[in-house]
């Protein structure tokens, strides 16, 4: 199958399970739920998801055994983005070309649909360990449930820190950590998860971190550049607000060339990684070539 083709056959696949999460019934939370669907169902890549999704299939076909984690990590990332946009973090009014949860809502309904969103993360995951009788398999999922959890505790520190530097010039050393926990820390679990459920080896698990760490990297490098160059009407983000709210990034601090060598360097590691794993790791390899050159 040709790649776009199987990324959008994942992002469907995706899409049609999450719609089975949004809460339509008549409540007093009603709008809640609203602003959660509206965000979650906004258009997003799935690009998390899909990292799961095509990590586990190089070792096992059944794909539906880490669907909740793929349904999961999507969720937290949904409210990683809503909060990520709120007047005391990025203070950003787009995203995916329509306002920004907070702007459609307001501030106490976009905090607390990040923090809902969060939970149900927990939901679909603690439902997914109570209904698998396998104890082998439990294990497995528990296993991926502490690095769950263990990755989003870094990619909240990682805001944190976003936050805390901005306006500041910080060290190389700490722009890295940053970027490796804002944005490194979901997308190296991503693939771990992948392994893990898998019941891969000790070794894959090491290389294929390793893949994922580079296109974490990568992929928080490419947003910057985006965020200089990109087009808005494609993003669907605003360009520009990295500058004006004095974020320490690559690109400032290194430039427009040399952030795009790095970012080629990162790619050129990562696929050599993939082509490790030969034909069947075709899509991955695509995939770190599809983080370097995507418009949005
Ligand atoms: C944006 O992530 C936030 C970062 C971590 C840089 P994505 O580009 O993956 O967000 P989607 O595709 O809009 O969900
Ligand atoms: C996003 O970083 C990281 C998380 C949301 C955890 P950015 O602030 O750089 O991402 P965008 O550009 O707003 O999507
Ligand atoms: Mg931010
Ligand atoms: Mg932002």
């Amino acid at each position: 199958m040709e790649f776009k083709e199987e990324l959008r056959k994942y992002k469907n696949e995706i899409e049609e399970e999450l719609e089975k999460y949004i809460r339509k019934d008549a409540c007093p939370e009603r709008v809640l739920n609203e602003s959660i669907e509206y965000s979650l169902m906004a258009g997003g890549k799935r690009l998390r998801p899909i990292l799961i999704l095509a990590t586990y299939k190089l070792f096992k076909q059944d794909i539906e055994k880490c669907m909740p984690f793929a349904i999961a990590i999507e969720m937290v990332h949904n409210f990683s983005l809503i909060h990520d946009d709120l007047p005391g973090i990025d203070n950003d009014d787009f995203r995916h070309g329509k306002l920004t949860n907070h702007k459609k809502y307001n501030e106490a309904t976009a905090i607390l649909a990040g923090d809902a969103l969060l939970n149900q993360a927990y939901i679909v995951i603690s439902k997914a360990m109570l209904k698998t009788e396998n104890k082998y398999e439990l294990e497995l999922k528990i296993k991926a449930f502490n690095e769950f959890s263990i990755a989003v505790d870094r990619m909240i520190a990682g805001e944190y820190v976003d936050t805390e530097f901005e306006g500041k010039d910080i060290s190389s050393e700490y722009l890295e950590y940053n970027y490796n926990n804002k944005t490194g820390a979901l997308l190296r679990l991503c693939v771990r998860m992948g392994v893990i459920l898998a019941n891969a080896k000790e070794e894959d698990l090491n290389k294929l971190t390793s893949y994922a760490e580079k296109i974490g990297l990568a992929f928080q490098i490419k947003d910057d550049l985006l965020s200089v160059e990109g087009d808005e009407l494609i993003t669907g983000k605003p360009v520009g607000n990295d500058e004006e709210r004095g974020k320490c990034t690559y690109i400032s601090k290194y430039g427009l060339d040399e952030s795009k060598t790095v970012l080629k360097n990162l790619i050129e590691d990562a696929v050599k990684i993939a082509e490790g794993y030969g034909e069947k790791a075709e899509f991955l390899k695509e995939l770190a070539l599809y983080i370097m050159n995507r418009n949005k």
